[in-house]
């Protein structure tokens, strides 16, 4: 491609002649174990939370449940000749609790183990860089009984669990995130009750996100003592980019709040060694934070976070007063339950323009302008995307292909977006479509398909679908080619 020969890309976001991405930038996929394991009964492995919400009439699409998912405790070889033949460079997987420590405490489950060892092997045999992520939401049925995450003994017991598999595949494996989203584990599990256990409380909710903050200190603390030096560790958040609706200070306090509850409840802690002060002030109604107990803070940030993982999907666009009645897409569960604690009195709006399947507008522009707020508020850090992708209408043609343009063009507007970032100083190091294949989407069963690679779940073949060969052309070339025209 020659630079006169380019257009601009289609979010207009990035000069013609910057779309080389920088040496040794890691090309990944992503998944979660309760996604695309299936086996769920198999080898010791017991319920998790997911099971068992899965398994309760009317919490997911379909009465769908991850018993099978995409097979891949046992297509994990062939997935893994899928990544090589994408050349991918890197694979990020989650590790189910239940599978290595069936009740979540005690010793571990060798059979379990063997899994992830096997898997890990075979990913460094085709060259791929496995990171491997412990908690991707899928927490012991029996630690859910014992209290689950508002209980503060959960976060020790992570701490023990992180130990476990640190020490099993500390020789294979050096990039560690201990928690996928804890956004989602704390407010949508306990506050709105969309997610797995279901609950509907927000001090528990609050509760559950400060245990959170603490099993990553404590796996943190756990992983280090077992880890060689140059294991690097992480955690990935999915922060929210939150837009005022307009700039009137009503507006304006009602995006803090949502930033508040929604970002700075984690980051704060992790990163800066305090819950915001601002929170507290918003949530006093509902708690005096004394779940919070001295040592908690020192023991979060004690290791400092040798990176950043970053999820993005789509902006959040909020203003103030109640929401009027009507369907909702900011996670509010039957019966009005809110995952935003604190921040009651915000309505959530649908940015207008395009959407996904899921209902999300697509706005590279919300991931350029978060990956500019984060490395402006915390130089040093390096960033990693690690989940970025579309749910579509997929269906395979009659011809056997599946053709998925729209993805193309939401992986290729929100690349544009990254490399603008990088043009413009922020360190992201990596980029990780989600996901590899089709896969249990949480509440939504298999009803959204967001993988690279379509899965037929009558016979679990496996068809990558247009966006995995373009991604994989993106991937060899490390640059990112003109926009996709649009029929
Ligand atoms: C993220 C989750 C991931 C997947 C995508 C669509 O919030 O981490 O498991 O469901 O959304």
């Amino acid at each position: 491609m020659t630079a006169s020969g380019t257009r601009p890309a289609a979010s207009g976001t990035s000069a013609a002649n910057a779309r080389q991405f920088p040496p040794g930038f890691l090309w990944g996929a992503a998944t979660a174990s309760y996604q695309i394991e299936g086996a769920a009964a198999e080898d010791g492995r017991t319920p998790s939370i997911w099971d068992t919400f899965s398994h309760t009439p009317g919490k997911v699409f379909g009465g769908h449940t991850g018993d099978v998912a995409a097979d891949h405790y046992h297509r994990f070889r062939d997935d893994v000749r899928l990544m090589a033949d994408l050349g991918l460079g890197a694979y990020r997987f989650s590790v189910s609790w239940s599978r290595v420590q069936p009740t979540g405490r005690g010793p571990a489950v060798e059979r379990g183990l063997d899994f992830y060892r096997a898997l890990t092997d075979e990913l460094l045999a085709h060259g791929i860089e496995p990171f491997a992520t412990l908690y991707h939401w899928d927490l012991p049925q029996d630690l859910e009984d014992a209290g689950g995450w508002p209980a503060r003994d959960t976060a020790d017991r992570f701490g023990e669990y992180a130990r476990i598999v640190g020490d099993a595949l500390g020789d294979r494996v050096q990039m560690w995130t201990t928690l996928n989203e804890p956004w989602c584990s704390a407010f949508l599990g306990y506050g709105s009750g969309v997610h797995a256990p279901g609950r509907t409380d927000p001090v528990a909710a609050l509760r559950a996100a400060h245990h959170l903050n603490l099993a990553h200190g404590r796996a943190a603390e756990a992983l280090r003592s077992v880890l060689p030096a140059r294991a690097q560790l992480s955690v990935t958040l999915n922060l929210h980019h939150v837009r005022a609706r307009s700039e009137s200070p009503a507006d304006l306090d009602a995006a803090r709040r949502v930033d508040a509850v929604g970002n700075r409840v984690f980051t704060g802690p992790l990163l800066d060694g305090a819950y915001p002060r601002d929170l507290v002030a918003d949530t006093r109604r509902l708690t005096d934070w004394s779940f919070v107990r001295d040592g908690d803070l020192a023991a979060i940030g004690r290791h400092p976070l040798d990176g950043l993982g970053l999820n993005y999907y789509t902006p959040t666009l909020v203003s103030a007063g109640a929401a009027p009645d009507g369907p909702r897409n900011d996670g509010h569960g039957a019966g009005g339950h809110s995952p935003w604690p604190g921040a009651d009195d915000v309505t959530f709006h649908q940015p207008p323009g395009e959407r996904t399947a899921m209902g999300w507008s697509v706005d590279p522009t919300g991931l350029y302008d978060l990956l500019a707020r984060v490395s402006r508020e915390r130089p040093g850090l390096p960033l990693l995307i690690t989940e970025n992708g579309a749910a579509y209408e997929d269906a395979v043609g009659p011809d056997g292909t599946v053709d998925d343009p729209e993805r193309i063009a939401y992986l290729h507007g929100h690349l544009d977006a990254v490399l603008k970032a990088i043009s413009n100083g922020a360190d992201v190091r990596g980029y990780f479509l989600w996901s590899l294949m089709d896969n249990f989407e949480w509440a939504h069963g298999y009803g959204k398909r967001f993988g690279a690679v379509y899965v037929d779940y009558d016979t679990q073949m496996r068809i990558p679908k247009s966006s995995a060969h373009w991604y994989a052309g993106v991937v060899r070339a490390g640059r990112l080619p003109a926009p996709p025209t649009t029929a």
